[in-house]
């Protein structure tokens, strides 16, 4: 996917122009963490967490004015949320076995969340723990967000649809 087409799944009104400090969990090598930072408002920063060394050294410092903070670690492993406003996790909460633990951590810290999934729910190799949008809804729910919505779909290359949603802790 392009960095284009990636902005286009995720863009949301909340989102867009938004002055404020974002954490990317399971980054790679950042075709998220950079559409979102073209959405941001240039001085914001975003956190590019990942386990993978070698696709951390692939991102910028900075893209479209955004600073971009590269973070080795593990995101199952008590991973220390920084102090931001919002969660993006596009195509690695699959990589989750316990998701609503992932949801809760962002929830505690007060963060809105930005998913990006598969529409599915058979696992394989590269995507061990489904999460269509019904189920994050009520995972979602479950652990303590108030509102969600789906804002984006697209097919995917590797077959069936994708979708990007958008959960806040306070009601609309
Ligand atoms: C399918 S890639 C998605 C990359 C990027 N978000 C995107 O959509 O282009 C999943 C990424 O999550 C990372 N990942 C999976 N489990 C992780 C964990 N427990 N802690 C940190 N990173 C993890 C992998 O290293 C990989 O870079």
């Amino acid at each position: 996917m392009e960095i284009r087409e990636a902005a286009g799944l995720i863009r949301c009104p909340e989102v867009d122009g938004a002055r404020a400090d974002w954490c990317d969990l399971g980054c790679g090598v950042g075709i998220f963490t950079l559409a979102l930072a073209e959405l941001l408002e240039p001085g914001s920063a975003i956190y590019a967490v990942d386990r993978d060394r070698r696709a951390l050294a692939l991102l910028p410092k900075l893209h479209h004015g955004v600073s971009i903070r590269a973070v080795e670690a593990d995101f199952t492993q008590g991973y220390a949320l920084p102090a931001v406003s919002g969660v993006l996790m596009a195509n690695s909460l699959h990589f989750a076995e316990d998701q609503r633990g992932m949801l809760r951590m962002a929830r505690t810290a007060q963060a809105r969340l930005l998913i990006v999934e598969y529409e599915t729910s058979a696992a394989n190799a590269f995507c061990p723990y489904p999460i269509g949008y019904a189920r994050l809804c009520d995972e979602l729910a479950e652990a303590g967000y108030a509102t969600a919505r789906r804002i984006g779909v697209r097919s995917s290359r590797f077959g069936g649809m994708m979708y990007a949603a958008w959960a806040d802790v306070s009601p609309p």
